[in-house]
């Protein structure tokens, strides 16, 4: 594992503007099965979509990569277009659904005729998005959706821009045995996320694998908010660190609890845990010094990362986190093939997109391989005082 140290991060002033937002329609039981979108005009604007988590517990996972895509789409536009034409971001609130995922895919291929699509973040709802773009014959970049699922069953019209949770999950068995020195790790399991049930499988065989022991898997599913039973009899198992592979909307309530019940333990998660200064707000002191991987380090001294953030920052007056820098990336790598099909989408843009190399990320460089998933580095983040600081970079 490479160590470089973390250092502060710059940054600017504010403004806020709102993008073009639609609602997602609401789910009608037999949705309209999505059809190949004819070409779009050639000289009207050329439309991407945006989906994800607009509103409710996840709302802002879809806020900041939409806010990143709208960023990219901007620079695009103020740097001439594709061949003088505009491009327009349209936007669907997902609402943590999978239905409601669906459905805004379907409207964005039939309807909107969108000729790429961003999203989602999480690995469920693109999961559940994924027919549509294959039927529709739409490229989708998935954001941050790390299941390995993703674009193994999502088909080749479906990519994403950061790496996978067989990677993630390995890397954090190998922290957790290697750097924390834990030989027992107690986890706590969302079993209706896809991306929770495969990151702990990854992780506990990985951390077996090295000699350390899974002492205690506990169960719970979205929307809980009680864990003393779990946590009680994760306790019992005497572990020293809690895996926690959530979204982070979960692990604040989780953590204080846990603090309440006298465990003393490191909380460690994966990137679902990002979410800029939000973890260390709804967990206070006791998601201090929790570890996460990640895609994104806002403290990364580095010209290109502080940039962006100067960017983000004025445009919509928060610092972003890796959401925010992987909806942008998502929606350049699109908007870039867009730039070599010139302007045509269906198979044509999929092939360009497939062709992505070397390319420049905020999150580092993409490459689409066979697998349509990018090849990248993760970031390790400590919460300091409720701010993630740079720990460590593992390459793969
Ligand atoms: N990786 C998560 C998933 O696949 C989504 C996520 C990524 C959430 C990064 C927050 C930050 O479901």
């Amino acid at each position: 594992m490479r160590l470089r140290p973390g250092l502060l991060s710059a940054v600017v002033t504010l403004a806020l503007l709102g993008c073009e937002r639609k609602q997602a329609p609401a789910p009608s039981p037999t949705p309209a099965p999505a059809a190949p979108a004819p070409a779009q005009s050639a000289t009207g604007p050329l439309l991407i979509g945006t989906v994800g988590a607009l509103t409710g517990p996840e709302a802002h996972f879809g806020s900041e990569s939409r806010n990143g895509a709208q960023l990219a789409v901007e620079e695009a536009n103020a740097a001439g277009g594709i061949q003088g034409r505009q491009l327009v971001l349209r936007s669907y609130d997902s609402q943590s659904k999978p239905e409601e995922a669906a459905n805004a895919m379907t409207r964005l291929v039939n309807q909107d005729r969108a000729l790429f699509v961003v999203g989602e973040n999480q690995s469920s709802l693109s999961l559940a998005m994924a027919p549509a773009a294959a039927k529709g014959e739409v490229p989708m970049i998935a954001p941050s959706s790390t299941n390995p699922r993703v674009t193994a069953e999502g088909g080749p019209y479906v990519f994403r821009v950061c790496f996978t949770d067989t990677f993630q999950g390995q890397l954090l068995a190998r922290y957790a045995r290697e750097t924390l020195k834990a030989e027992r790790v107690a986890m706590l399991v969302d079993q209706k996320s896809d991306y929770a049930v495969g990151l702990a499988k990854v992780f506990a065989t990985r951390f077996g694998a090295l000699g350390g022991k899974i002492v205690a898997e506990e169960a719970y599913a979205k929307g809980d908010t009680d864990f003393r039973a779990q946590l009680t009899r994760a306790k019992a198992a005497r572990p020293e660190v809690l895996f926690i592979p959530g979204y982070y909307s979960d692990v604040g309530p989780m953590a204080r609890q846990a603090r309440e019940l006298g465990m003393r333990l490191t909380l460690l998660g994966g990137d679902g845990w990002d979410s800029g200064d939000r973890l260390g707000q709804l967990g206070g002191s006791a998601v201090e010094g929790a570890l996460y991987s990640t895609h994104f380090a806002p403290d990364n001294p580095g010209g290109r990362v502080q940039g962006f953030i100067a960017r983000y920052k004025a445009r919509f007056g928060n610092v972003p986190d890796a959401l925010g820098a992987l909806g942008y990336d998502a929606a350049r790598v699109g908007i870039d093939a867009l730039r070599r099909s010139s302007g045509v989408g269906g198979p044509a843009l999929r092939e360009q997109v497939a062709r992505t190399r070397d390319f420049d990320g905020i999150t580092g460089k993409i490459t689409l391989g066979p697998e349509r998933d990018a090849v990248k580095p993760a970031i390790i983040v400590k919460l300091v005082k409720g701010q993630p600081v740079f720990a460590a970079e593992v390459s793969p």
